[in-house]
């Protein structure tokens, strides 16, 4: 299917301006390779990696099945300081072309990786964090919207993307409901150079969610995601049948184990019908795009 392209994409060398956003317990290895042959970035998060020696394994491996660019994701306030120091450390020994920081104050990584001519897109839900990242010299600023999957902020895409690529100067990046090229089209209107897709891909072949989670993210609406910080102390997104009192999701006890037995989705699920391979997917996307496309020009 015909590629297309802004300048961030083309620069990264992607057939397709499109990220799948990283996931806790749910990206895998497998994923960024068929991302990667799909012509996206694919990513994951370091920490599903529970040792720095599997961490190695997955990028030697991802390195040995491709040459395309991928991301890892490095949760910044989340990972224990030593842990976070050895996965930057891996990253620059096998080069990752992006990396992706979240939760935390990125300078430190920035002036390391740069130094290795490596790429970081910085994720907030703010102006304010977003001039922060901006300082700290990211390559690019992940505005994640209201409705997102996992943790997610209170602004309307409409306001936060456009608000963003007025204020700063580096290029934006767009997260949040975006599950269709319908969404996607719109999201590179309102100025993004990336779509950053999550709960799409929770229903991909390839990922590490179970078979139960997938389905339910297939059968799911907007209506069955509920917003709380009740989980992980920060505002998030979750599916409402997995919350350990489902008729009283704001009172929440902490019992159950969070993103593995309560699980996260976000209001994107509306979009999203069919587990299916990321080859296909990310096809599927592409042909809804250049229809959504072409109607506007009809
Ligand atoms: C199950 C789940 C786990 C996530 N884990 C992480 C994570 O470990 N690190 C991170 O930066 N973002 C994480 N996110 C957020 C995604 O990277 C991305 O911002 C979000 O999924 C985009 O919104 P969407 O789900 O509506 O497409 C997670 C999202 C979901 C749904």
């Amino acid at each position: 299917m015909n590629s297309f392209s802004t300048p961030l994409s083309a620069r990264l060398g992607l057939r397709y301006p499109l990220v799948a956003a990283p996931m806790f317990i749910i990206s895998n290895k497998e994923m960024v390779v068929a991302c990667a042959q799909a012509g996206i970035l694919g990513s994951m998060p370091s920490l599903n990696c529970r040792t720095i020696e599997a961490f190695e394994e997955d990028l030697r491996w991802i390195r040995s099945k491709t040459d395309k660019p991928f991301a890892i994701n490095v949760t910044i306030g989340l990972t224990d300081p030593a842990r976070l120091a050895q996965d930057v450390d891996m990253c620059i020994k096998y080069d990752v072309p992006v990396m992706i920081t979240s939760y935390g104050d990125p300078t430190g990584i920035v002036n390391k990786v740069h130094q290795h001519g490596m790429t970081v897109f910085h994720d907030v839900i703010n102006l304010r964090h977003g001039r922060k990242a901006e300082a700290a010299g990211v390559n690019a600023i992940i505005g994640v919207s209201h409705g997102a999957g996992g943790h997610a902020g209170t602004l309307n895409p409409y306001v936060l993307i456009p608000w963003l690529r007025e204020h700063l100067s580096v290029p934006i990046i767009a997260a949040g409901c975006i599950s269709g090229g319908e969404q996607v089209a719109a999201a590179l209107v309102l100025g993004a150079q990336l779509a950053y897709m999550g709960t799409r891909f929770i229903a991909s072949t390839e990922c590490g969610a179970s078979d139960r989670y997938k389905q339910m993210v297939v059968d799911s609406t907007h209506d069955d995601v509920v917003y709380t910080n009740e989980v992980s102390g920060i505002h998030a997104n979750f599916l409402k049948q997995t919350l350990p009192d489902a008729a009283n999701p704001d009172r929440t006890p902490l019992g159950a184990k969070r993103w593995v037995d309560i699980w996260s989705a976000g209001q994107g699920v509306s979009q999203v019908r069919q587990v299916k391979p990321i080859e296909d997917i990310v096809q599927d996307i592409v042909r809804e795009y250049h229809d959504a496309v072409a109607r506007l020009s009809a």
